[in-house]
């Protein structure tokens, strides 16, 4: 009897879990950026012994251009796992962060 109120327990909890990941709440660009550069080019775009200083990499460039960067990589820099919505949401953020 316990043991299969048991595996009824866990047969609940595996199934539940893509549920959780489903109804997540959305990351903001912001987030996203913590998650996906920041460990390289620091919090502020400063950079970091990984990654350059992008306030000074991204003055002549659009939000496409960032983007492109984020999703096909650049030089040294190799590409970063986001879906293109993302991407370019993230080089808003960047932009927007560094005051171009
Ligand atoms: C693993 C480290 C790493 C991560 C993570 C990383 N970058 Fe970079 N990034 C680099 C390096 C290294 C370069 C310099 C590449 C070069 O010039 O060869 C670079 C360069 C850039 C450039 C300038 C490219 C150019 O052509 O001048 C931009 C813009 C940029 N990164 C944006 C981002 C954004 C936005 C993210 C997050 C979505 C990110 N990076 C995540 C390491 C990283």
């Amino acid at each position: 009897m316990t043991r299969a109120l048991l595996a009824l327990l866990l047969v609940a909890c595996a199934s539940e879990e893509p549920m959780d990941t489903a109804f997540e709440a959305p990351e903001t660009p912001a987030d996203v950026y913590a998650r996906a550069c920041s460990y390289c080019h620091a919090d502020d775009g400063r950079g970091t012994n990984l990654g350059p200083d992008l306030r000074e990499r991204t003055a002549d460039m659009s939000v496409d251009d960032v983007a492109e960067v984020v999703l096909y990589g650049s030089g040294f820099m190799d590409p970063i796992r986001l879906d293109p919505e993302e991407a370019r949401e993230v080089a808003e953020y960047v932009l927007e962060m560094v005051g171009d």
